[in-house]
């Protein structure tokens, strides 16, 4: 018999067996492999672009019933370029739909960061107030002016939707504040300041930032700077965001001024500082120049919060690019490159007499949550050297993990979890009592061949009592870890060959006690 034709006829038989045995829900597997979000490393559970580049989160608003989602994009590779806002929009934070581009780079050229407000009272006149409409306030980045070596590349600009977002046009009256001089001069960061009834504009311009005020979000008035001497100035000041803060249970308010820096992150590359100060509509005068940092991990980065999230919500949220420059476009992901961190909900506690800014992961993540392993319900188990937990099957690739350690007399010299695959390779958060500081460490994570910057242990300084809470959530390639409720954070991503399988505690010099452990999966999100 003819080799074609009979190749032909079994991949029929084969297909008509594989079709009645499957059932109706089963794909094929040739369906399965071209099924989107299913590629190596696709996060599950976090925004990430259905293909080609993604940095930072832009014009983050709310406005009725939708959570709008831009971000810094280029559609046609896998490697930064010509700017675009993508964007994204959902009901409930976890779960995305994908829009078309909103804002194309032109003649003036590509659309850099910047954020987005309601203009409730059409105090810009180009919507009414039934319609108010929604404003986009962004920075051109001139690539012609950049390549001749002129400084004035940048410049701020806005645009405008009268359709929820759906589409957009460009102010003819472009740029509205123009390049002043600074070669970096950008990342617009737009509040209504209910205080003195004006807009207040912030932006970054190389090692400080810049303060506006306008009525009606066209014509800008620069009232101050803030940062050449408070701070870290490893590297260029990027991406600030101005708010209140209530201090949890009492009636102080705090005013909040992010300030993403590249690079001068805590543990190499980028990082996002917080200042804490009052601020009456003109200036901001912190309480003190040291740097806070929002997250200790090397992978959260150009983060700031959504606007006009309504009162009776009250939350602000931020969402950081899950990433860093120093090696985000050689990270192995083939066909889509990074992904977004969980939304979190900001607070501003008194801790000691000291404020601290945390961050903890938006309630709305209880909606995806599915089957749980409770690893010990009814027994503390006393941990003393390395003890894998049984997590009953979960996967822990796509999952969170929830887990209470209680010291004994003396802290251990170090404590934590380890997250390992069949293969050795893992990843570990530690505790280490002399360092008092907690690491992070993925030197021997995976794939970390793409660049010599990424291997490494993090460490982020802390006191812990005598109990520590730890809430870490993992999806395919990233961790994000939340101590005692998120007094500190961490976040890291890492390229494992295969998903981690086994879940180990452990404790060294002491023993201690495992109060609480659970394991939870996650759903997909696609
Ligand atoms: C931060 C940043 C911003 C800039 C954008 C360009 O990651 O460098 O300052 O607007 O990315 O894509």
């Amino acid at each position: 018999m003819n080799h074609k034709y009979f190749n032909f006829l079994a991949a029929i038989l084969l297909l008509y067996a594989v079709a009645c045995s499957s059932g109706p829900t089963k794909t094929t597997e040739a369906e399965e492999t071209t099924k989107p979000y299913t590629e190596k490393y696709r996060p599950q559970f976090h925004f990430s672009p259905d293909s080609a580049w993604m940095n930072d989160p832009n014009g983050m608003v709310y406005y009725e019933g939708e959570y709008h989602l831009f971000y810094q994009y280029y559609p046609d590779s896998t490697v930064w370029g010509p700017m675009h806002w993508g964007h994204a929009i959902s009901t409930d934070l976890v779960h995305w739909q994908h829009m078309p581009i909103a804002l194309y780079p032109d003649s003036l050229g590509y659309i850099f960061s910047g954020s987005a407000v309601v203009d409730w009272n059409n105090t810009s006149g180009f919507g009414s107030a039934e319609n108010p409409p929604l404003i986009a306030i962004f920075t051109y980045h001139n690539p012609e002016i950049a390549k001749a070596g002129g400084v004035d590349v940048e410049s701020q600009a806005i645009a405008y939707s009268l359709d929820k977002g759906r589409s957009w046009t460009k102010y003819e009256g472009n740029p509205v504040i123009p390049n002043d001089g600074n070669r970096d001069f950008r990342d617009p960061n737009v509040i209504w300041n209910e205080e003195i009834q004006k807009w207040n504009l912030v932006l970054s311009a190389h090692d400080h930032v810049q303060i506006y005020t306008s009525d009606d979000l066209k014509n800008w008035k620069h009232e101050s700077d803030f940062g050449i001497d408070a701070g870290t100035h490893d590297g260029v000041w990027e991406c600030p965001d101005l708010f209140p803060l209530q201090v949890e249970g009492t009636d102080e308010t705090k005013w909040v001024l992010i300030v993403n820096i590249n690079p001068g992150g805590p543990n190499g590359g980028s990082g996002t500082q917080y200042f804490l100060g009052d601020f009456d509509g003109h200036e901001f005068s912190a309480d003190s120049k040291d740097t806070n940092w929002v997250d200790w991990g090397r992978d959260n980065y150009a983060g700031v919060t959504w606007s006009d999230v309504p009162k009776e919500d009250g939350r602000r949220i931020f969402l950081g690019w899950m990433s860093n420059w120093a090696y985000a476009q050689l990270v192995p992901t083939e066909k889509w490159r990074s992904a977004m961190t969980l939304p979190r909900t900001l607070s501003l506690i008194k801790k000691k007499e000291q404020y601290v800014l945390k961050s903890s992961p938006v309630k709305e993540a209880e909606l995806i949550t599915a089957n749980s392993a409770t690893v010990n319900s009814d027994e503390a188990l006393k941990i003393s050297g390395v003890k894998e937990l049984d997590i009953e099957g979960l996967t822990l690739n796509q999952s969170r993990l929830s887990l209470e350690f209680e010291m004994g007399e003396t802290l251990p010299e170090s404590f934590g979890i380890l997250l390992e695959n069949e293969l050795g390779e893992n990843v570990t958060l530690s505790y280490s009592a002399s360092a008092e500081q907690f690491q992070f460490d993925r030197t021997q994570s995976g794939d970390m061949s793409f660049s010599d910057q990424f291997s490494g242990i993090s460490v982020a300084p802390y006191k812990i009592g005598s109990t520590v809470k730890l809430e870490i959530f993992v999806d395919a390639a990233s961790a994000e870890i939340f101590v005692d409720g998120g007094d500190l954070v961490m976040t890291e991503i890492f390229f494992n060959s295969q998903p981690f399988s086994k879940l180990k505690v452990f404790a060294e010099g002491q023993s201690l006690t495992l109060v609480n452990a659970k394991c939870t999966g996650i759903n997909s999100i696609w």
